[in-house]
């Protein structure tokens, strides 16, 4: 295989790899899924283990370093931290995470580490029961809590992020509860903008809150500081000038950060997307197992992520979602 590293037209080197292992989850966020849920693939539909391992080993023969692990919610899925250990033996890896709401941390923390898991990423839009409850749809703030004292256990998993979504009529009010949680505990806080990937539809741009309107609320309270940027990074960074502490803001729609992306997603079905909008993806899971080579599989890759978009057009007029939503995607 040529080791010539994965490259777009536009120049962008990819070097991270988003891997959804389920697109089932144990909860119903708002801006994701609806309370009924979703129609779940079969199971013979998502990829094995095995089949998993055998396209990160390519996709890191070809440049990519770091892999999330996704969902839907990556947990739920049966003996998932023997998967973190099939990855963390793969050469070339150099960063392998996870992001998860958290519900069953508590429960498998210690073996996710002991796996080789190396950062975390927890979703937590409000540390209040009643307001979690209203966004996720189930009352398990404390269980999630658990699970993330549970893993703070660990001094090697290092950073632990908390990431909370952004919503206009929700948000305003935990601006100054995650900051307060960010200076009193290590936990990275970051708000993300709420984007278009909702399965009910629901998005408005109304509905953003964005990262500039929190920062300004934090900021009239704990003054803030930017920090430099590291490359491809999607959050904008901010110290507290008393030095204790820092929150993050990731503005997708406000700010996009795309001519810096080095970013493609693979769907727990085994398909390629280059985007968290595409509208076209390239299916991995046919060639893999009808016998493809990985030099076959690898032409398959290159091609795809070669034409990957130039940048989301949410704020464009003419805008339309993709057709999956973000728990058929992975975050
Ligand atoms: N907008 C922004 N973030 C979202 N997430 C899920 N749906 C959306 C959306 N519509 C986040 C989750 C989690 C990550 C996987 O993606 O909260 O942090
Ligand atoms: Fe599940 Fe994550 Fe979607 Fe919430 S945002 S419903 S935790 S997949």
């Amino acid at each position: 295989m040529s080791q010539d590293p994965l490259r777009d037209a536009h120049g962008r080197l990819i070097s991270d790899l988003r891997v959804s292992v389920t697109d089932r989850c144990n909860f119903r966020c708002q801006y994701c899924m609806p309370a009924e849920g979703m129609p779940w693939l079969d199971r013979a539909d998502v990829l094995s283990f095995e089949e998993i391992k055998r396209l990160v080993r390519l996709f890191a023969a070809l440049g990519v370093t770091d892999v999330r692990l996704t969902g839907g919610e990556p947990l739920v899925r049966r003996d998932f931290p023997r998967l973190v250990g099939m990855l963390a033996a793969v050469e070339g890896l150099e960063d392998l995470s996870l992001t998860t709401n958290g519900y069953l941390l508590e429960r498998d923390a210690d073996e996710l580490v002991a796996a080789g898991i190396g950062r975390v990423n927890v979703s937590i839009d409000s540390l209040q029961r009643d307001r979690f409850f209203q966004i996720t749809r189930r009352d398990s703030l404390a269980q999630v809590l658990r699970g993330l004292e549970a893993l703070a256990r660990h001094p090697e998993v290092h950073p632990i992020k908390v990431n909370a979504v952004a919503m206009r009529g929700f948000s305003e009010e935990e601006a100054i509860p995650f900051a307060d949680f960010a200076r009193s505990t290590a936990f990275q806080v970051r708000f993300i903008e709420f984007m278009p990937l909702d399965a009910d539809r629901e998005w408005a741009s109304d509905a953003v809150l964005s990262g500039e309107e929190l920062r300004s609320i934090v900021d009239a309270v704990h003054p803030l500081e930017e920090r430099p940027r590291e490359p491809h990074a999607t959050a904008r960074v901010y110290r507290f000038r008393d030095g204790r502490g820092e929150i993050g803001f990731v503005n997708p729609v406000s700010d996009p950060f795309c001519g810096d992306c080095n970013r493609i997603r693979l769907t727990a079905e085994g398909r390629l997307r280059t985007c968290l909008f595409s509208h076209h993806e390239t299916d991995l899971r046919d060639p893999l197992r009808a016998g493809a080579s990985d030099g076959e599989l690898e032409l398959v890759v290159r091609e795809a992520v070669w034409r990957k978009e130039l940048k989301h057009r949410v704020n464009e007029p003419g805008f339309t979602p993709p057709p999956r939503s973000m728990s058929a995607i992975g975050g």
